[in-house]
């Protein structure tokens, strides 16, 4: 009996648009896109294909984002450990990334989307580089949604940048250690200007954060699901914006 409400449940998810659209949205979502691999893997496909599957998942939720009215999302895309993959893979994953923005950069423009890249971007092939700049420069002025592609990112990368960079102006005697605080702090992170996410999606069941957007996420709401990134569709989207509305964010004062 449990099954088969699990499965009807499943295949018929009971939030709608309407539901999560009477309560305030959390104006900052920032998604870990997983298991590209194992959904290919499950179809006996190469990992490229899932990926590129994946890359249409994030064309829905691009489009859902829009559509809800969501300011901020922030996609975490290649991690400054993916690089241990083979580099066949890394190679896929590149191709795919430019041709997402060679397709769909002319709709992100005419939709209002602002494109900006978090990560080591200039350690990335050259032609990859090019592609963003121009989507950065293209889009620079859209408002209606800012789509944060965290690219050759890492969290712990992002923090030891900011130091240096505060460390550099220090030395060069334009901070003083003792004016240095939260506020400086932030406006050398890469998401300098951006609020901090308030929702965190995980799919593919894996439990981590697995270095995205380390100093960003302190009070960030955490929530997974099983279901592969491929698979991910804008009714699970719907669902973890309405649990995020049931909970009850304190930040470390009281209710
Ligand atoms: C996420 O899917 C995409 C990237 C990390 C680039 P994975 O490629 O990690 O998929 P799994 O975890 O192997 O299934
Ligand atoms: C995190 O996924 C990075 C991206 C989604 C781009 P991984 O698949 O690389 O994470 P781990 O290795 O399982 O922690
Ligand atoms: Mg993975």
């Amino acid at each position: 009996m449990l099954s088969f409400f699990k499965r009807f449940f499943k295949q018929k998810p009971l939030i709608t648009k309407q539901d999560i659209l009477k309560v305030s949205l959390p104006p900052h979502i920032g998604i870990i896109m997983d298991g590209n691999g194992r959904w290919a893997r499950r179809k006996g496909l190469p990992r490229a294909a899932g990926h590129r599957a994946g890359a249409e998942t994030l064309r829905t939720v691009v489009e859902t984002c829009i559509d809800l009215g969501i300011p901020y999302l922030t996609v975490y895309a290649f991690s400054t450990e993916n690089w241990k993959r083979p580099e066949e893979e890394v190679n896929a994953l590149m191709e795919l990334l430019v041709e997402y923005i060679d397709k769909e950069l002319f709709k992100l423009k005419e939709n209002g989307v602002k494109i900006k890249t978090i990560g080591n971007i200039s350690e990335l092939p050259a032609h990859v580089i090019s592609r963003i700049n121009n989507a950065e420069l293209e889009t620079a002025q859209n408002e209606r949604l800012v789509l944060q592609i965290a690219l050759n990112y890492g969290g712990r990368k992002e923090i030891l940048d900011a130091v240096k960079n505060i460390s550099q102006k220090v030395a060069a005697g334009n901070l003083q250690p003792d004016n240095i605080n939260l506020q400086t702090f932030e406006e050398h992170l890469y998401t300098a200007g951006v609020p901090d996410p308030d929702l965190f999606i995980r799919t593919a069941g894996e439990l981590r954060l697995s270095n995205f957007l380390l100093w960003q996420s302190a009070y960030t709401e955490l929530w997974f699901t099983e279901v592969f990134w491929p698979d991910f569709q804008p009714e699970h989207l719907y669902q973890a914006i309405y649990d995020f509305q049931k909970r009850q964010r304190r930040f470390g004062g009281l209710k």
